[in-house]
């Protein structure tokens, strides 16, 4: 049974209980990728997304502290960094061996920490930040892709995403990585028809595809988009993989794909990719 985020949880300051939730969502999406058929590549993208969104909430939390001179900074930023540290180790593991770092491994560890954290460090802080005038404008300031000239550019919540990927769990993932941003329209199927049908149908700003749908390829899906008309032919298309070949870079590129990235991907990477791809459209 994964964690589900509550009312009684809240810290009182939305955009932190918003990260709350990326982060419960992540480690419930560890807890569904035991047994997936793409284990590894998905422990190791929710691994990698837990690292790069707990330092930028870590950052955002500390940093709306300061503003507020809360007197027990200190000792929370260091429970964060032992977090911190802990995420890291697991990742590093994962890197050096693959076979090293099941989800269920990570998960009892993840889940008590976050759970007792939110619900005790994190809750002491709620009436110092609630309503400081300082505080918010410090947590606008942290954002996840660093405030990057094109990641500011793009109306997130606007954005019409369409995934690509038989694999429900990474599709899953994908969302709340999206979603953490602000991302609301996202449709995601599993084969190809779907896939052409929503294209051929819905306004879209950016196609998100596995290059192995199923039975099917994500690149015979880039070279139909390629041959439509001049709509939906301009439409970005990222392609992901879980397969490491370099030629895999090339090829997608070759069938039209705008942008390839390997599994286990970077959360921040991801939503830079999107940001350059939708900037470029426009
Ligand atoms: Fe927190
Ligand atoms: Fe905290």
């Amino acid at each position: 049974m994964g964690v589900t985020w509550s009312e009684r949880m809240s810290v009182g300051v939305p955009l932190l209980d918003s990260d709350h939730k990326t982060l419960i969502g992540l480690i419930n999406h560890l807890q569904r990728s035991i047994g997936d058929d793409e284990e590894y590549a998905s422990v190791g993208s929710v691994l990698q997304a837990l690292d790069e969104y707990a330092a930028h909430h870590f950052a955002r939390e500390e940093k709306m502290m300061e503003a507020c001179r809360y007197p027990l900074l200190t000792q929370h930023h260091g429970t964060h960094t032992s977090f911190a540290d802990k995420v890291a180790a697991f990742k590093a593991r994962y890197t050096e061996d693959r076979t090293s770092v099941r989800a269920r491994d990570c998960l009892t560890f993840l889940n008590s920490w976050l759970i007792d954290h939110i619900c005790t460090t994190d809750m002491n802080y709620r009436s110092w930040l609630i309503g400081h005038p300082g505080a918010e404008a410090a947590a606008q300031r942290v954002s996840l892709t660093g405030g990057t000239a094109k990641s500011a550019q793009v109306d997130w919540p606007k954005l019409r995403v369409l995934l690509v990927d038989d694999n429900l769990n990474f599709c899953e993932i994908l969302r709340t990585i999206l979603g953490s941003v602000g991302v609301a329209t996202i449709s995601a199927v599993h084969d190809l028809d779907s896939a052409k049908a929503v294209i051929g149908q819905d306004r879209l700003d950016i196609v998100v595809s596995d290059w192995h749908v199923g039975e099917e390829s994500g690149l015979d899906l880039v070279k139909w988009v390629r041959r439509g008309p001049p709509d939906q032919a301009g439409l970005p298309v990222l392609i992901l993989s879980g397969h490491e070949r370099m030629t895999n870079r090339d090829l997608a590129l070759l069938a039209g794909a705008d942008e390839f990235m390997e599994k286990p991907i970077s959360a921040r990477n991801l939503l830079l990719g999107v940001a350059r791809l939708v900037g470029k459209a426009a």
